[in-house]
């Protein structure tokens, strides 16, 4: 079901100062910008390969991702897979036992379709399926 790795999320405070690390370190190439205003995070993708880093910053107080930062700190936030289908990948996997954090597909940045299954049910990883 899964085809690759599209890409692996770090939550961060100062978008910009992290992405010059990126840069700095490693030669990374943003290769997109974009604020989801209805999630309250705003993201860097930098390009590895066929994959992305995702560093993702909020953009207000109580989005999920300042929540996150807030009681765990900067760091690994996600990982999103690749599927051909976003509802079909979502279907499988709640019947076989993972839990849905959103009931349907939804609208992920760089017009992408996506569902996230809930880190309770997954081993401790808030997972993301990516359909391009
Ligand atoms: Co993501």
């Amino acid at each position: 079901m899964l085809t690759e790795i599209d890409h692996v999320a770090i939550a961060v405070r100062d978008l910009d100062a992290a992405v010059l690390f990126y840069e700095a370190t490693f030669g990374a190439v943003v290769t997109h910008r974009e604020t989801m205003d209805d999630d309250g995070v705003s993201e860097a993708l930098l390009a590895v390969a066929e994959s992305y880093v995702q560093l993702i910053t909020p953009t207000r107080a109580d989005s999920t991702v300042a929540r996150f930062l807030d009681a765990r700190g900067e760091g690994l936030h996600h990982v999103g897979y690749r599927v051909a289908d976003c509802a079909d990948a979502l279907a499988a996997a709640t019947a076989a036992g993972a839990k849905a954090v959103d009931p349907t597909p939804r609208r992920g940045s760089r017009g992408t379709t996506v569902a996230f299954l809930h880190p309770k049910a997954s081993f401790g990883t808030l997972i993301e399926l990516v359909q391009q």
